[in-house]
């Protein structure tokens, strides 16, 4: 299921992408997120998969997009990483955003596993089972859309697939 480094380097092209493209990109989840609740802890935790952090020129953008104050949008970045150490769920699942995954399904994986755990992007079930989180770019563009699972790369996923692994329990190492 893995491939080795060479092969990821010859089919990853996310570190070519231009900040541009990743600016459309969380566009499109903006759209998605902001008409529905939480969405501005939604669309951070989408932010930092797409760019890998959020720097302040980000959460300026985001506030903008959002039409709220960039001291609110700061006030929750810095939040989180306060409680950064909070307890994860036992299995933590991450669906890759980077730009091949999220063309090819990563956005419907996505929502099919919000829709499935009952949670969003940041948050842990109640049952304390799972996690759900999004990533950038993991290196495995070439069979795209990805999701890792207690860090098992799982390619070619699409939402009947990411079902039945949840189904089975066929997750971790
Ligand atoms: S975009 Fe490269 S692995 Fe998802």
């Amino acid at each position: 299921m893995n491939m080795n480094p060479e092969e990821r380097e010859t089919v990853c092209k996310c570190g070519q992408e231009t900040e541009e493209q990743k600016y459309e990109r969380l566009d499109q989840v903006i759209e998605i997120y902001k008409s529905k609740p939480g969405s501005l802890i939604q669309i951070l935790h989408m932010a930092q998969g797409i760019f890998g952090h959020i720097p302040s020129e980000l959460q300026e953008y985001i506030a903008g997009k959002l039409n709220m104050p960039v001291a609110k949008v700061h006030g929750v970045v810095s939040f989180y990483t306060h409680f950064s150490m909070v307890p994860k769920g036992e299995h933590t699942i991450q669906v890759c955003m980077g730009t091949a995954c999220f063309v090819r399904g990563g956005k419907e994986i996505l929502e099919t596993l919000t829709d499935e755990l009952g949670i969003g992007v940041g948050e842990t079930t109640p049952d304390g089972k799972f996690t759900l989180e999004v990533t950038r770019c993991i290196g495995a563009c070439g069979l795209a859309p990805a999701v890792t699972i207690d860090n098992v790369v799982y390619q070619m996923m699409d939402s009947n697939k990411i079902k039945q692994v949840l189904k089975n329990g066929e997750f971790g190492a």
